[in-house]
């Protein structure tokens, strides 16, 4: 049946239409005032429930969670909170609510209550918003790339290379695990198996991209990614979205405004499309840490967001970072857990939080790192020493991009493969771009939940995915 929307019935307002709205209940005051949510909006709608001409059987069943169909006249409202409501002339009960079980009562519950009751969080405010922003976020991101003539390039989930040769992948395999086929030597014997190969879920579809950016100029990819990393922290998952464009005759400057100009439209364009649940999830960031000492409360949401907009972000090497960090107060005073000592050591998130949240208090993007520290693909510097990397740390998430220029001269890419063990003879396919028609390209990898967290403020990468896979988790 065709009915409206509790957003559009909000925004159109058709006073003194009768209508019909369905929707679940998230309270029900007085015996007589249901807030209505359909999840269209953060708003809810206000039926005023006629006592008089509701059967009891059905007033006994209206209840938080309970799903159902009210029809009746909108009508401007003389109670506070609202402009219109609904004077419903019958409610229908689709589907009844356990009061007594039903998680999602209405008062506030911890993240952490939510997360392991997952499969009904999407009901509440905040998961709404935090769902809703997440939708337009992707969809911005495809708008941005094909305003500026990028293709959209579907790369591979199986594949037997490890993009990042950082060894972190799940194996994907037919094989039957309680009796593997094993090779002469006793070890598993993946010719047996379905692909002929071992093969995994991609790390990233990076090298994938720059195939076809080498051939399309302008590509980029939006997929699921995926890492075996045993890490339990508020800022990875094992499975994560990442969008990687990669553009052929484009160097690491060009690189670094592509980003920032992409992270820049993101904003924009969530401002435009979501201010009100921009707004509801700023109000909650401050509530959540209003009991924090002021030096450990996040940049406020909207100003974070405002300075993301209105200020050209902040680029420094790797070296000037290093010296910045260095000379801290809290590395001078041994508040690292990791202290800043020795040129080449990796960047901590410590270290990171201190330059974007005290240094410079907006986005950071830091390029030029050591070539020990980042992965084989990237262009050497003409030092020898550093690689013509980036990272763009931005407020209460640190790296949420990271990207280079590409090592575009097979000689020296070679090399590098061969010094960080990458099997050469495998990536046969990667090389012969190098081989024809190689040229000067770049390209990053942005992190999708970081993004989201970064713009809905939620500490927690878990609170931004639909259904989080972490150790120890698949839950669905
Ligand atoms: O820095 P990473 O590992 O870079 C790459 O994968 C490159 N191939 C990208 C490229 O140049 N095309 O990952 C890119 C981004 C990170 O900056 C971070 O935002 C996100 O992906 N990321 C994760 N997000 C959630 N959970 C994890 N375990 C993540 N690992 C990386
Ligand atoms: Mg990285």
């Amino acid at each position: 049946m065709q009915h409206l929307t509790i957003k559009q019935i909000l925004k159109q307002a058709p006073v003194g239409d009768t209508l019909t709205v369905h929707g679940w209940v998230r309270t029900f005051r007085n015996e007589q005032f249901i807030a209505l949510t359909d999840g269209s909006t953060r708003t809810h709608l206000q039926v005023v429930v006629d006592r008089e001409a509701t059967p009891p059987e059905t007033l006994r069943l209206i209840h938080p969670g309970a799903a159902i169909t009210a029809t009746g006249k909108l009508v401007e409202s003389l109670g506070r909170g609202q402009d219109v409501e609904i004077q419903a002339d019958t409610i229908t009960i689709l589907g009844p609510s356990d009061p007594e079980t039903y998680p999602i009562q209405p008062k506030r519950h911890t993240l952490e209550f939510l997360r392991k009751n997952g499969h009904l969080r999407f009901r509440t405010q905040t998961f709404g918003a935090v769902f809703r922003i997440r939708h337009h976020l992707a969809l911005a991101i495809h708008r941005f790339f094909d305003e500026r003539g990028f293709f959209y390039l579907h790369t591979p989930i199986i594949t037997a290379s490890d993009a990042e040769g950082a060894g972190e992948m799940f194996t994907v395999t037919a094989l039957d695990l309680n009796q593997l086929p094993k090779d002469e030597q006793g070890r598993v014997n993946f010719k047996e198996d379905f692909f002929g190969k071992h093969t995994h879920l991609t790390v990233s579809g990076q090298l994938e991209a720059e195939l076809g950016a080498l051939a399309l100029s302008k590509v980029y990819t939006f997929g699921p990614t995926f890492r075996a990393e045993n890490s339990n922290t508020t800022r990875h998952l094992a499975e994560f979205w990442m969008i990687e464009p990669e553009m052929a005759f484009a160097d690491l400057n060009d690189d670094m405004n592509l980003a920032e100009d992409m992270l820049k439209y993101l904003i924009r364009y969530v401002k435009d499309k979501a201010a009100d649940d921009l707004e509801f999830l700023a109000q909650r960031q401050a509530n959540e840490e209003k009991n924090l000492p002021q030096n450990e409360r996040s940049i406020p949401l909207l100003e974070k967001l405002d300075n993301t907009l209105t200020e050209p972000f902040a680029r420094i090497t790797y070296t000037e970072a290093f010296d910045l960090l260095r000379n801290s107060k809290p590395n001078k005073k041994g508040r690292f857990k990791f202290p800043v000592s020795e040129w080449g050591i990796d960047l901590q998130s410590e270290h990171e939080r201190y330059l974007v949240e005290k240094k410079f208090k907006k986005p950071v993007i830091v390029t030029d790192y050591p070539k020990d520290i980042k992965a084989f693909y990237m262009r050497l510097n003409d030092d020898s020493k550093t690689v013509a990397a980036m990272d763009i740390l931005v407020p209460g998430v640190g790296e949420l991009v990271g990207g280079s220029q590409r090592e575009e001269r097979y000689d020296l890419l070679v090399r590098r493969m061969e010094e960080m063990h990458i099997p050469v003879e495998e990536m046969q396919w990667y090389l012969d771009t190098r081989r024809f028609g190689t040229c000067p390209h770049a390209g990053f990898g942005l992190g999708f939940e970081r993004l989201v967290q970064f713009v809905t403020g939620m500490a927690n990468i878990r609170d931004v995915i639909p259904f989080p896979r972490f150790p120890g988790n698949a839950a669905f």
